[in-house]
């Protein structure tokens, strides 16, 4: 099960908002990624934006007028793997609901089959507006995706929900719009991140993980249709969109956070660095320096094992950063933790490990061991979710 935006043919509408300017980055991301992006152009949104600009950002002719060339409507459509609509106006979204077909855009979202995404951008007051959220209602039943605003300060100086999604909200919403819904249906919990053990009010334990593993296989899952939670330690990374995020610091908090998930989940997926240990005596001040010369410590939970050892517990999946090829120690830890994969992860390799967008993995099972190549955190996630979605419900 692989899901790519590589070489999908995205007929991309540009609508009369003051937010038609963030198409260019939003283009040249989707560029970026190997898909291919042919731009039409409301009359309105030509005073946001030059035809120009959209046709160096895309390297291909932009469409306008309905009568520019005949048959636009219909072959631009067919050729088209998915219609995106980014900034989308409340008037074509108006439009679209009630089968206006009035100009190229337009028509052209009333000739096609495939799946359509809007990211609406508008004044708070207008996306508000009951008739608007009809409409917006109406078309989100029949299929359309719609990538929500958000909330922050308008172009018109007032503050609320209007602003048009951000371009890796936009291109995520694409990417599931693209992907089989294997694990639909399935509750996956994802831990991430590292813990913090707190020394006093301002010192701490902790380690380098940055959660990009963990939020990868989350993001990933929830492409792919499971109901996922992301239980994550201290990250800089914004969670994906439509997941339950719960924030933790300590082992402790994470563990208890697990437990409380627990129920209904078809796999817990710990990708989290849980650190091994915690201080013993933990202050509530900061520790004069003078008084510090050494730390006592005491384990941590080992919610790994702990989960191992129940009885009744979701399909199991654990990481192994190890330094150096120790495939046969990560192979150990999966025996003695009781999990039904480890994922080896050899963080001395470059490019391997903390902070990295890639990953040399091997991932083992007990009767079984796969090796795979440097790949993307995301690849590797779906190597990894696919064992979840291979096994009977
Ligand atoms: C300066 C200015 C900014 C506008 N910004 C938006 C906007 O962000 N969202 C929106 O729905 N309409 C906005 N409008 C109104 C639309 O441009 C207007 O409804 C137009 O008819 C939309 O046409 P279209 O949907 O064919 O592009 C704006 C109008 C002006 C004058």
């Amino acid at each position: 099960m692989r899901t790519s935006l590589r070489d999908k043919n995205i007929l991309h509408g540009v609508t009369g908002s003051v937010a038609a300017y963030k198409a260019i980055d939003l283009i040249r991301r989707l560029k970026d990624i190997g898909a291919s992006v042919t731009s039409v152009m409301t009359d309105a949104s030509k005073n946001f934006l030059t035809p120009l600009s959209l046709e160096l950002a895309t390297g291909n002719k932009v469409y306008t007028g309905l009568f520019d060339d005949p048959m636009a409507h219909i072959s631009l459509t067919s050729k088209a793997d998915l219609m995106l609509i980014a900034p989308a106006t409340a008037n074509l979204i108006g439009k679209f609901a009630n089968g206006i077909a009035d100009d190229l855009l337009s028509t052209c979202l009333l000739s096609f089959k495939g799946t359509v995404v809007v990211a609406p951008a508008m004044n708070w007051r207008m996306y508000e507006n009951p008739v608007l959220q009809k409409n917006l209602g109406y078309l989100k039943s029949q299929g359309v995706i719609e990538v929500p605003p958000e909330k922050g300060r308008l172009a018109c100086g007032e503050e609320g929900v209007g602003r048009m999604a951000d371009t890796e909200k936009i291109i995520e919403a694409l990417r599931a719009a693209v992907t089989a819904k294997d694990l639909s249906g399935k509750k996956i919990i994802v831990t991430a991140g590292p813990t913090r053990e707190p020394i006093d009010a301002v010192r701490f334990i902790s380690n380098r993980s940055t959660g990009k593993m963990g939020y990868a296989l989350a993001r990933v899952a929830r492409r792919r249709g499971a109901d996922v939670t992301l239980i994550s330690g201290p990250s800089c990374l914004n969670p994906p969109p439509d997941v339950k995020f719960i924030s933790v610091n300590t082992a402790v908090e994470m563990k208890n956070a697990v437990m409380e998930e627990l129920k209904g989940a078809a796999a817990l997926i710990m990708a989290s660095a849980v650190s091994d240990f915690s201080p013993k005596n933990k202050s509530r001040t900061k520790i004069d320096k003078a008084s510090l010369k050494s730390l006592q410590l005491e384990s941590a939970p080992d919610i790994l094992a702990e989960i191992g050892s129940m009885k009744n517990r979701p399909f199991l999946i654990g990481f192994a950063a190890e330094a150096g090829k120790n495939v046969e120690r990560a192979r150990k830890k999966l025996l003695k933790k009781g999990a039904d994969i480890i994922v080896f992860n050899d963080i001395s390799m470059p490019d391997s490990g903390f902070g990295t967008d890639t990953n040399k993995v091997v991932i083992i099972e007990k009767d079984n061991m796969k090796e795979l190549p440097l790949l993307t955190k995301e690849e590797v996630s779906e190597f990894i979710l696919d064992k979840i979605s291979a096994r009977r419900a």
